[in-house]
């Protein structure tokens, strides 16, 4: 293979949940490697602190994605990039840590509309644009909590939805040369984690193959090959990003007595 598959030299991308965390690195990521970025948040001044550090291959937009209007402006501002509009990241996401008696259901709502609704959103705004443009990527972020469980009923709920809408979109998009997948990242060092203790991180570090948080950075290499057309045949699938911790937590136990 060539390394010229892995470019993404005269490609546009849509990026949720740009301004921190991993989503903050796929921006990055992506302009290194020749994409044109528009980063999308709420959060406008960790956005143009990005966006300033990147330069003008990034560009900031403020919006929400569980709100349909405002996809409609993401999708108006991409196309004033120029270049094709051909890969769009849904990674903007928000979790509770409330359990299932606790949950209200304001909350559960917010969590639903931003991680699935927004996904839905997104692809429902930009997939025609996309086509237009020849085709291209869609990558869903879920989770490990997509493959297994999280203590939060509505983010599980909600990255169990996004890994099955994957599916049907892989199915539906693929006619229009519309690849989509869906990653399912394991602990990952960003602000979302930053509620963790020591002693959890320690706990759950301990339980994995490979033994240390993951880097938003190793996410965003699996993005950006996603997004390439070196992954041509790839549509459909689930990919864990995750040390290990959907193969088996379990078996750390059994180790200690081996
Ligand atoms: N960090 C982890 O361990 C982990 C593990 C599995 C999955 N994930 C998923 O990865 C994605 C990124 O997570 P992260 O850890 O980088 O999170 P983060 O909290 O560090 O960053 C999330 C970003 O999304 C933005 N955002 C939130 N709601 C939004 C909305 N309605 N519209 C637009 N932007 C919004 C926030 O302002 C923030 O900048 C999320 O979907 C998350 O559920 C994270």
């Amino acid at each position: 293979m060539s390394f010229d598959r892995l470019s993404l030299e005269g490609k546009v991308a849509v990026v949720t949940g740009a301004a921190k965390g991993m989503g903050g690195e796929h921006v990055r990521t992506m302009t290194d490697r020749g994409a044109r970025v528009l980063a999308v948040d709420l959060d406008r001044d960790a956005l143009d602190m990005l966006v300033a550090d990147i330069g003008a291959a990034a560009v900031a937009h403020v919006a929400d994605v569980a709100d349909l209007e405002q996809w409609e402006d993401v999708r108006d501002r991409a196309l004033k990039l120029g270049g094709e509009l051909s890969i769009l990241v849904n990674n903007a996401g928000v979790v509770s840590h409330t359990r299932i008696s606790q949950t209200t259901k304001a909350g559960w709502d917010r969590v639903i509309d931003v991680n699935l609704k927004g996904t839905w959103l997104g692809m429902k705004v930009l997939a025609p644009v996309m086509r237009e443009a020849g085709g291209g990527s869609i990558i869903n972020v879920s989770s490990a909590a997509g493959l297994d469980q999280h203590p939060d009923p509505a983010y599980t709920a909600s990255k169990w939805g996004v890994r099955g809408l994957t599916k049907t979109a892989a199915q539906e998009l693929g006619p229009w040369g519309i690849r989509v997948n869906s990653i399912h990242p394991g602990y990952i060092d960003t602000p979302m984690n930053d509620f963790a203790s020591e002693e959890l991180t320690g706990a759950m570090l301990s339980m994995l193959p490979i033994s240390r948080p993951g880097q938003p950075q190793d996410a965003a290499e699996l993005v950006a090959f996603l997004a390439s057309d070196a992954a041509g045949f790839i549509t459909g699938s689930e990919i864990a990003i995750d040390g290990g911790w959907t193969s088996g937590a379990q078996a750390f136990e059994a180790r200690r007595f081996r």
